[in-house]
């Protein structure tokens, strides 16, 4: 039985409840099917070519298939952990050794677009899936312990491969990293499709798809600013219900982008109007320049609001300051104010 579809189907109902969207809501009680991205390039090539090249089309991989592949530094690559364990690539095979015993397990999954960091991930037997020690880090152009893992002092042979994970617990299962990074559901932990496509957002679309446009799909641009922070917030986490509880002082928080732009005086005080798609395009790369992004604030903020710092280029680079929980990965802080030259960047100033 395929229960991730369907409890995907139940969030979707949920969420579009709470958007107040009747004529999507008759696509979801129509037994939704997916059809896959290639349906909808056929109809919609813009978006299809924009968000084919997106971190979100190249979320999720067969390790084989990535777009990294060929740039893997295998050959060259030996590591070693704790120090008795040494680590060989031999093809896809990382081959692990601690002198006396090899251990030889192939990678199978690729996780990560690879903008940041590919983890690789491989399936044990039904139950126990294995999170490999060594990610793969393109900004160093070389393997790393994976991010959780460069603390854990191995015991054997099996510890030291990396992190074993039950297959399908609802709370620490493997099947949530291929939920969130895959799209239209999963048979048997196998996703229907790679990477984060068309109806990861826009729901199941076969229905829409063979009646050539006139069956409803959800269409995000309708949803309210804070129901996008939720939308979005799906995968990149929500909102907190109780703020006071969020550990602002945790820099791996920083990394989920809506508990921290709702926090902001420009979301909380701007009247619906600031939301994740008034900075990022949902179908194209990642924006990198900073004149981009400078527009979007001064579509809200004049000159005079401003003081002499303001002059310069780069908003963001001073008001959503980068922070490193784990270098080399990145991520932007979300909660927009103005922080201190120097000293921690996980919280603003002041409110
Ligand atoms: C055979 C052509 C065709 C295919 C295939 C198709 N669409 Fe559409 N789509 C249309 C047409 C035509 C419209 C405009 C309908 C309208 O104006 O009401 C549309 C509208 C949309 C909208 C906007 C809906 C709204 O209410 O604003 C979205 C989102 C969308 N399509 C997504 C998709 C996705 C995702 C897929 C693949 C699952 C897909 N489409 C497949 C023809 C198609
Ligand atoms: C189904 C889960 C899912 C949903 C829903 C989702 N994202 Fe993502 N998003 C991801 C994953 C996974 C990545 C990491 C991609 C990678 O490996 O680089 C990501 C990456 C991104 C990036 C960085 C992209 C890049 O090219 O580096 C942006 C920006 C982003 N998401 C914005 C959004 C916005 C805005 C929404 C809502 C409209 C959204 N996401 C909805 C899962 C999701
Ligand atoms: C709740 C949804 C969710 C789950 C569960 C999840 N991911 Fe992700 N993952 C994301 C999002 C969203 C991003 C993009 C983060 C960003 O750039 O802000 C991401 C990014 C990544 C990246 C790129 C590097 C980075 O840290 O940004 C890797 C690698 C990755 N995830 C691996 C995994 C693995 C392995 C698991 C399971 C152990 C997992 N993810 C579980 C949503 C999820
Ligand atoms: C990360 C979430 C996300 C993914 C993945 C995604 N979309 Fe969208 N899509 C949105 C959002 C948000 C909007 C509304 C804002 C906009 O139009 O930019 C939208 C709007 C649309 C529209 C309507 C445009 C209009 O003028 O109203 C179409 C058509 C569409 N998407 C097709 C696709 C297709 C085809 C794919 C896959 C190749 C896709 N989308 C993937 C989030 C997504
Ligand atoms: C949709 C409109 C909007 C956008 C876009 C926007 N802001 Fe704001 N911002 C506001 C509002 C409204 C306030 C609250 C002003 C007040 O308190 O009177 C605010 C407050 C601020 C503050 C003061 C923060 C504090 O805690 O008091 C800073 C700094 C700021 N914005 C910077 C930026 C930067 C930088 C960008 C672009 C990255 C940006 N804003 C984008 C509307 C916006
Ligand atoms: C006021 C503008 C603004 C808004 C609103 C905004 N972002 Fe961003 N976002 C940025 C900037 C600036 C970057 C850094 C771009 C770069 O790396 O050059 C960024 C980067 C990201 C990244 C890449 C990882 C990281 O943290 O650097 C993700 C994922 C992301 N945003 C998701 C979201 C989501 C989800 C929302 C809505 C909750 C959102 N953003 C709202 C400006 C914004
Ligand atoms: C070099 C860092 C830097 C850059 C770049 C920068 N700011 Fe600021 N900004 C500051 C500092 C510092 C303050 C606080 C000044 C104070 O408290 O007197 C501030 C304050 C603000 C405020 C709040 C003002 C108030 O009345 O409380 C807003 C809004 C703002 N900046 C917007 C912007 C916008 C928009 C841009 C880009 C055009 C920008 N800033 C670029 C450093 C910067």
């Amino acid at each position: 039985m395929n229960i991730f579809t369907r409890q995907r189907c139940v969030s979707w109902l949920r969420l579009i409840l709470a958007g107040g969207l009747a004529s999507a809501l008759v696509t979801a009680q129509a037994a939704p099917r997916f059809a896959g991205s290639a349906a909808c390039s056929t109809c919609h090539a813009a978006q299809s070519s924009a968000q084919s090249s997106s971190g979100h089309a190249h979320a999720l991989a067969r390790a084989s298939g990535h777009r990294l592949r060929s740039v893997f530094p295998l050959a060259a690559s030996e590591a070693r952990r704790a120090p008795k364990f040494r680590f060989r690539f031999d093809g896809l095979t990382v081959r692990i050794d601690d002198g006396t015993e090899v251990l030889a397990i192939p990678m199978e999954w690729a996780f990560g677009s690879g903008h940041q960091a590919v983890t690789f991930v491989s399936r044990g037997n039904e139950r126990l899936y294995i999170e490999h020690y060594l990610t793969y880090y393109p900004l160093l152009g070389k393997f790393g312990p994976t991010p959780g893992q460069g603390n854990i002092d191995p015991q054997n042979l099996a510890e030291a491969a990396g992190l074993l994970y039950p297959a399908s617990d609802p709370q620490t299962g493997i099947a949530g990293c291929f939920e969130c990074h895959s799209t239209g559901g999963l048979q048997a932990l196998e996703p229907a499709e790679n990477g984060v496509r068309c109806e990861a957002c826009h729901g199941p679309g076969a229905a829409h798809a063979v009646s050539g446009g006139k069956a409803a799909i959800v269409n995000p641009k309708r949803f309210t600013a804070v129901d996008l922070n939720r939308f979005c917030g799906r995968c990149h986490r929500p909102p907190a219900s109780d703020p006071a509880k969020v550990d602002w002082s945790f820099a791996w928080n920083v990394r989920h982008q809506p508990v921290y732009l709702s926090q902001s005086a420009c979301f909380v005080k701007s009247q619906g109007k600031l939301s994740c798609l008034t900075c990022h395009s949902p179908h194209e790369p990642l924006e990198t320049r900073a004149e981009s992004y400078d527009a979007r604030c001064k579509a809200c903020h004049d000159r005079s609001q401003r003081t002499s710092s303001c002059a310069q280029r780069d908003c963001a680079g001073c008001h959503m300051p980068r922070v490193s929980p784990e270098p080399p990965l990145r991520f932007t802080n979300h909660w927009i104010g103005v922080y201190p030259a120097v000293g921690s960047k996980l919280k603003p100033e002041r409110r």
